[in-house]
């Protein structure tokens, strides 16, 4: 690992957040769930496969947290953030993608407004699940996409990718976390025809 391992808490333990675990784990981060039930079958299973990581409630799991990640449905959102520790400062990573409610708000937008002070960073949306922990082991690197209005989160989100084989692309703020969940759309399309193996990469030459 090439960064300083991190305190890292990852709200949701389902497709998503495993697979984060699985693989920040192994890149040597300190992985903490945050889930409703930590002793569900699912819970167990995400921590049986990351290394080390425990397993608790979100409140408990963010609280000596350096990065916390989204990896919910998010009707779960409104319920969970607001009993969640003070994020005054803190990067949270939002994964998640939303399809319906207000066409001009992105998932990210809302979580900030839902965490005062959070430094909220677009990140580990576009691609499926099942890449986020196989992306070290590809021939031409696949772009991990990354969004938000504070630098120095978005470079801990670049670090994070990079740390699990993605090339980093930081495509500016948090205006642009809903552009990146529409290519959700465009990725669940090449999935349709290629398997879900297929992932973005960039050509600048
Ligand atoms: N699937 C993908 O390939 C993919 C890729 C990129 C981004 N995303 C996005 O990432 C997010 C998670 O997707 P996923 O595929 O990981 O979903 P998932 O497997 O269904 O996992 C969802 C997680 O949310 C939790 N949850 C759901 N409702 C809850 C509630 N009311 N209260 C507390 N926790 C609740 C679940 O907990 P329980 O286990 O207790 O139900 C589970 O930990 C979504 O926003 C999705 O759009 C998905």
């Amino acid at each position: 690992m090439i960064a300083p391992s991190m305190r890292i808490a990852i709200i949701g333990a389902g497709n998503v957040g495993g697979a984060l675990g699985k693989a920040l784990a192994a890149a040597g981060h300190e992985v903490v769930f945050g889930v409703r039930d930590p002793d569900s079958e699912k819970a167990q299973a995400a921590s049986g496969a990351a290394p080390r990581s425990e397993v608790t409630n979100p409140a408990d799991a963010t609280v000596d947290a350096e990065v916390v990640i989204f990896a919910l449905r998010w009707d779960a959102v409104p319920e969970i953030a607001p009993g969640l520790p003070e994020m005054d400062g803190r990067v949270v990573i939002d994964a998640m993608n939303r399809f319906s409610g207000d066409p001009a708000r992105s998932t990210a937008q809302d979580l900030a407004d839902l965490l005062p002070g959070a430094k909220v960073v677009k990140a580990f949306n576009t691609t499926g699940y099942e890449n986020m922990s196989t992306a070290s082991g590809r021939q031409q690197k696949a772009a991990m996409f990354i969004a938000g209005d504070h630098p120095e989160a978005n470079a801990v989100a670049a670090t994070l990718a990079g740390d699990l084989g993605f090339q980093p692309e930081d495509v500016g703020g948090l205006k642009n976390a809903k552009p990146l969940e529409e290519m959700v759309k465009v990725w669940l399309a090449l999935a349709e025809r290629h398997g879900r193996s297929v992932a973005f990469a960039l050509s600048d030459d």
